[in-house]
């Protein structure tokens, strides 16, 4: 049965994906968010529920983000709707805001800093996530609005991509395909994927878990 509901789902997905980014001209500009993000605090609850932070710079003074994907039970959200919907849609604008303004906090005219770089740990993805056309829908939809934003991205770690998260980043190729493309994707081994990222990215800026120091502590956390 939830083979079946997959499967409708990917299909119903995969025309909608599509209309989705043959009406989004590719944009390069910087995104304009709303002004009024910079002081709006989200409730605490999502604060908890989905979190993300700024764990600190690799060489280049490009800023590390990390956003614990797997941990967030959007369709719990979707399905509430009203308000809540609108608060995490707020949410998400939010982070994506703060991804995009931390690459300046580095920069200088002489060693200008153009990008940043995104962790997405998609651990314990669930196909109670992707099981839902609504959920789906609404993360197809927000990816269509930060997609502008990832050509900011130098690239994206996935971590911990399981059949389910792979399952999921299908769903949003035909939107972040380019980010997609230029990204490394890693399964749940975590033996054979933190070499490979220590080796793009400093060891003393990361958490223990993602192959870093035990005294780490991240620039910033929000959640
Ligand atoms: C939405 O967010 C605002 C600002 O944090 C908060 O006051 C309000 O209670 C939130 N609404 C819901 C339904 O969580």
């Amino acid at each position: 049965m939830e083979k079946f509901i997959l499967i409708s789902c990917v299909l119903f997905l995969w025309s909608t994906s599509s209309c989705v980014s043959g009406n989004s001209p590719h944009k390069r500009a910087v995104v304009k968010f709303d002004n009024a993000l910079d002081k709006w605090v989200p409730p605490m609850d999502l604060q908890l529920r989905f979190p993300y932070y700024l764990t600190g710079y690799d060489d280049e003074n490009r800023p590390i983000w990390v956003v614990e994907f797997g941990k967030w039970n959007l369709r719990k959200v979707v399905e509430q709707g009203g308000e809540s919907l609108h608060n995490l849609s707020r949410y998400i604008d939010q982070a994506f805001w703060r991804l995009q303004r931390s690459i300046d906090l580095r920069s200088t005219p002489e060693f200008p800093v153009t990008d940043g770089i995104g962790i997405f740990d998609l651990e314990n993805y669930d196909v109670f996530q992707i099981a839902s056309v609504p959920t789906l829908q609404f993360i197809i939809q927000k990816a269509r609005e930060i997609e502008p934003t990832t050509p900011h991205m130098d690239k994206g770690f996935f971590l911990n991509v399981n059949f389910v998260a792979q399952t999921f980043l299908n769903f949003l190729k035909p939107v972040l395909g380019a980010f997609l493309a230029k990204s490394e994707i890693y399964g749940t081994n975590r033996a054979r994927w933190i070499p490979d990222m220590l080796k793009k990215l400093p060891r003393d800026q990361l958490p223990e878990w993602y192959g870093g120091y035990k005294d780490f502590r991240p620039v910033a956390v929000y959640g």
